[in-house]
């Protein structure tokens, strides 16, 4: 975990910065948020959706959702069904951008690092992949304060995705960070729920995690 306020507030900047500059070079696209096409970024979508539970209403938080593309992905996929949707990012200019694309009451945007409400579910698409010059024992600091809070702002469970980490002798695109799934599955049994589920094979050198709430 990272305890110093001022570390923590120093990397988050960074990754705002980050992602602003990918947003104002190519606009509300899949580019825009560092993906390379919108079917791999549906794809993750549906790997992470899969924590929730389609046969009822449920309430949604999207933690650096981006411009809000997961809203067309629902609006695509599950037209029908009621979801309380609330997408968080840490870059104000993502936000200002999503708010724009999706006027109206039935969703809602939120600047920061961590949803300010508690909800059924929390996904989180792609926001341990771009660690920047951040060395990595600090980044998995990161990543642990995060999922703890994810933890603790979803009742019923939450979704994560990863880079996997290439094999040794295989290079990873700097500033990216890639890890295994035991890493990180060890750590959501040992301090969250038994109740982890490990998606992967996709077809991307990528990993989800589906971590569900003890009954
Ligand atoms: C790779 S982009 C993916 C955006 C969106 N989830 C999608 O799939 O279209 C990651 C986004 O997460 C945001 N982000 C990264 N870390 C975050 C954090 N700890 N809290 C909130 N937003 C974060 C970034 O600003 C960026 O907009």
């Amino acid at each position: 975990m990272i305890d110093d306020a001022s570390d923590l507030e120093q990397l988050y900047k960074g990754v705002a910065q980050y992602y602003t500059g990918t947003l104002r070079r190519f606009g509300p696209t899949p580019l825009g948020v560092d993906w390379s096409c919108a079917p791999t970024q549906a794809l993750r979508f549906r790997k992470l959706l899969i924590v929730c539970d389609f046969h009822e209403p449920f309430s949604l938080n999207d933690i650096g959702c981006g411009y809000g593309a997961l809203l067309k992905y629902l609006a695509d996929y599950h037209p029908d069904h009621v979801i309380d949707y609330l997408g968080v990012d840490l870059s104000q200019a993502m936000v200002s951008r999503a708010r724009k694309l999706w006027p109206g009451q039935s969703h809602k945007f939120e600047q920061g690092p961590a949803a300010s409400r508690t909800a059924d579910y929390s996904i989180a698409s792609g926001i341990f992949n771009v660690m920047l010059d951040q060395p990595v024992d600090m980044w998995e600091r990161f990543v642990a304060t995060t999922l703890s809070q994810l933890h603790e702002s979803s009742r019923r469970g939450f979704a994560v995705n990863f880079v996997t980490a290439p094999r040794s002798g295989q290079d990873i695109r700097r500033g990216l960070y890639g890890t295994t799934p035991e890493r990180w599955i060890d750590f959501c049994r040992s301090e969250f729920s038994r109740d982890v589920t490990l998606i992967d094979g996709y077809g991307m050198s990528e990993f989800t995690l589906l971590i569900r709430s003890p009954d």
